[in-house]
């Protein structure tokens, strides 16, 4: 009977554990995705996300703006996700958004998306 009581216990905490740790990973950390946005996409779509960074004149279609909440909104986490995975071909976009699934981890790129939220568009999904 006690033994059966503590794996109980046991199991609710690990489950409240385990959907913590996920919830904090989908999450992403904002600090740590701004490191990599300087680094990766500021030179397309600019620091502030305005879609001037130093390699934008040259590309057509232009960076996106991602820091207009209105157009940002309509993104989801996962389409965001799936786009700096894979890259804009792989989403029906243009394939000068470059695939950076093999640079950046899927923890890095949830970082980017909690900092593209948190600081640069300012928003979060609204639905189509
Ligand atoms: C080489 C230039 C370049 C770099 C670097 C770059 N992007 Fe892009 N990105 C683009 C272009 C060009 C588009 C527009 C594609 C289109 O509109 O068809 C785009 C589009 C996007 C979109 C919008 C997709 C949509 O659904 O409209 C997101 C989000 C995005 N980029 C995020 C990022 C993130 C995050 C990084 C850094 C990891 C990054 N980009 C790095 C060029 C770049």
């Amino acid at each position: 009977m006690f033994n059966k009581l503590i794996l109980a216990w046991l199991i609710v905490v690990l489950a409240i554990g385990g959907s913590l740790l996920a919830y904090a990973a989908a999450k992403g950390d904002p600090a740590k995705g701004k490191e990599k946005y300087t680094q990766i996409c500021a030179s397309c779509h600019g620091q502030g996300g305005k879609g001037d960074g130093p390699a934008a004149a040259a590309l057509d279609p232009k960076p996106r703006n991602l820091s207009d909440p209105k157009y940002v909104s309509t993104l989801s986490d996962e389409q965001i996700f799936k786009t700096v995975k894979e890259g804009g071909a792989a989403v029906g976009k243009s394939p000068l958004m470059p695939a950076w699934g093999s640079v950046l981890s899927d923890s890095d790129i949830w970082n980017v998306i909690a900092y593209l939220r948190q600081d640069i568009c300012k928003c979060q999904y609204k639905g189509k």
